[in-house]
């Protein structure tokens, strides 16, 4: 059983990947998205979303991070997986599930969830640019309005010679919308063999185990869960482990919130850093009601430096 820490752009970057994989229960992590247009991009972009790649791919507990790409064009998706991977990614994950609108007007991300031939062409692409070694893998929604080509689409990508699937349980029309439709994804299990990875709506250990349940899928890959729950991963390792296991306190988040300010300290301005921590709080609120009177104390703060004491 595997637990993958979801890409999260403008969230879960390099920082937050070292945080949450000190603490433990992943087995690996994907990048946030680089978008590939018709170039093949300079090194400083892969460096840039995935810093990891200066440590062997890994984040500085040793956990995989993945690189996602995010593009339509079969040779540049190729070019572009073959240089991350020279560059040392240990995996390529390819994005068919972005919902922005800005993207899917360009024909990327859930956009090409309308034509699994789109989906086998670029994957059959990825898959030959880079070493059979290498896990090249693919990130679905259920399908772009409804889930008619939900099964096509994954048995597209299987056949185009990916190692697994991702699936984020939902259509690009669900947006974000709970419940996340689980179901389907056993279906999807049911018309293919290779692995099949849920996601969506995971944000418990009772929501992995039902997910598991429903869906039969062994491996799972959290999102919002991971930043709400920062031990979230280890409390499911532990309970499928059999091993006894004390969560985190709220005490010891502060102490992440503040690792989190004093690694930006160096490079990024204090207001930012506030807006940071802000953000995560907003994340924590939905799980720790001392994250609620900790973001209206801090709420008129503008920068770190003074919200540090506070924390
Ligand atoms: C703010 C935000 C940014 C995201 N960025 C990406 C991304 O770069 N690539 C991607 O494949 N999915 C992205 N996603 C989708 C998540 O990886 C995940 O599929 C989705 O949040 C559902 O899982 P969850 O319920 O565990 O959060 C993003 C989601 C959110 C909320």
């Amino acid at each position: 059983m595997n637990i993958m820490l979801a890409p999260m752009e403008g969230v879960i970057d390099s920082r937050m990947r070292d945080i949450l994989t000190v603490i433990g229960g992943y087995h690996s992590c994907v990048s946030e998205f680089i978008r590939i247009t018709d170039q093949l991009l300079p090194a400083k972009v892969f460096h840039r979303l995935s810093p990891e790649l200066s440590n062997g791919g890994m984040t500085q507990a040793g956990t995989p991070v993945v690189i996602q790409l995010l593009g339509n064009t079969p040779e540049m998706m190729a070019a572009n997986a073959h240089k991350a991977v020279e560059l040392g990614a240990p995996g390529i994950d390819i994005n068919f599930g972005c919902p922005s609108r800005l993207v899917n007007r360009k024909k990327c991300g859930a956009a090409l969830l309308k034509n699994p031939v789109d989906l086998h062409d670029i994957v059959t692409a990825v898959r030959r640019a880079v070493a059979p070694h290498i896990p090249v893998s693919a990130k679905l929604r259920l399908g772009d309005k409804n889930t008619d080509l939900a099964v096509d689409n994954a048995v597209a990508v299987q056949e185009a010679g990916a190692d697994f699937i991702t699936v984020h349980a939902r259509t690009r029309a669900d947006g974000y919308r709970s419940p996340a439709r689980w179901e389907w994804l056993a279906r999807i299990n049911e018309n293919t063999r290779i692995p099949i990875v849920a996601n969506g709506d995971i944000n418990s250990v009772e929501d992995y185990l039902r997910c598991r349940q429903i869906s039969g899928c062994d491996d799972v890959m959290i999102g919002r869960g991971a930043v709400s729950i920062p031990d979230l991963a280890k409390q499911i390792k532990c309970q499928q482990q059999g091993m006894a296991y004390t969560p985190i306190t709220w005490d010891d988040i502060c102490l992440l919130l503040c690792q989190m300010g004093i690694s930006m300290e160096a490079d990024v301005q204090d207001k930012h850093i506030g807006m940071r921590i802000k953000q995560w709080l907003v994340y924590l609120k939905r799980d720790y009601i001392e994250a609620q009177y900790c973001f209206n104390r801090i709420r008129k703060m503008t920068g770190f430096a003074e919200m540090k004491i506070a924390l």
